[in-house]
């Protein structure tokens, strides 16, 4: 049977770089993203592409509507949908933690669903993987809403793993640290914030989405067929390791 995956926010770094993985490992992919130009500029006219607004519960169920119709079944659910609103919570514009719980963890809530009711409704197994954050598993200053965001993104992925283990629907999340992405430029926009930000890990150097991708595509696979309502951190030690201060 031919491997079909959903890859959201396929325009991103994270995206682009999981559809190549996914592509090498021999799956047919479905590109998700808002803007129909952006994707082909991307991708040319290769892969089916869906135009959806993915962090509204209308826009998750038209994109397996939508597959369904073009005789796609996907059995695997990448989410690459977010962004990144730093700032003190005291002085956080209520449209930019809005923006912040729509893109990271109400698109996520709606993809999940709408990807359970399209298994349920063709009778598959598959499995899911989400993108979590490092601010969701240490303080890490002016964090608080990409936190409370990502906080409940893992907090969904252990709920939902366990609801649907029995139909044998895996779901998972990474959790990176900062990577090299347009959702990051304006952090690493220039080489004395680069070397800073750098500074903060315990292994050296800043992070790409290639190795994130490679751990996303490892649990959509077979190989994972025994790994359910995890969260990996991919944060160079960031969340679980004391840097030595010199
Ligand atoms: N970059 C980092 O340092 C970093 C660190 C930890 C976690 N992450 C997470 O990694 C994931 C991938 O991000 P990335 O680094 O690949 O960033 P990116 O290059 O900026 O890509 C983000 C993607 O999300 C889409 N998106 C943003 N807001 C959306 C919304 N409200 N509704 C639907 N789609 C939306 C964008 O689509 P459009 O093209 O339509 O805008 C884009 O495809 C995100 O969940 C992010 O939070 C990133």
């Amino acid at each position: 049977m031919e491997k079909i995956a959903v890859i959201t926010g396929a325009s991103g770094g994270l995206g682009q770089a999981l559809a190549k993985k996914l592509l090498r490992e021999h799956w047919q992919l479905i590109l998700v993203g808002r803007d129909a130009e952006k994707l082909n500029a991307i991708y040319g006219n290769a892969h089916a592409q869906i135009i959806a607004d993915c962090s509204k519960a209308s826009g998750a169920k038209h994109v397996f509507d939508e597959a369904l119709s073009k005789n796609l079944i996907p059995t695997a659910l990448a989410h690459c949908v977010g962004n990144i609103r730093l700032g003190a919570m005291h002085r956080m514009q209520e449209s930019d933690f809005n923006d912040c719980m729509s893109a990271n963890l109400f698109s996520a809530f709606h993809m999940l669903a709408a990807f359970i009711n399209h298994l349920k409704q063709t009778s598959m197994a598959g499995s899911a993987v989400f993108v979590s954050s490092a601010a969701a598993r240490i303080g890490t200053q002016n964090h608080e809403a990409i936190a409370a965001a990502k906080g409940g993104l893992e907090a969904m992925v252990r709920g939902a793993a366990a609801t649907y283990a029995s139909a044998n629907i895996r779901i998972n999340a990474v959790a990176p640290g900062i990577l090299d992405t347009a959702a990051s430029a304006s952090i690493l926009s220039s080489d004395i914030m680069r070397d800073m930000a750098a500074k903060q890990y315990p292994l050296k150097g800043i992070g790409n989405a290639e190795d994130v991708a490679d751990l996303m595509a490892w649990l959509l696979s077979e190989n994972a067929t025994r790994v359910t309502g995890q969260v990996w951190s991919v944060d160079g030690g960031f969340s679980s390791i004391r840097p030595i201060v010199k």
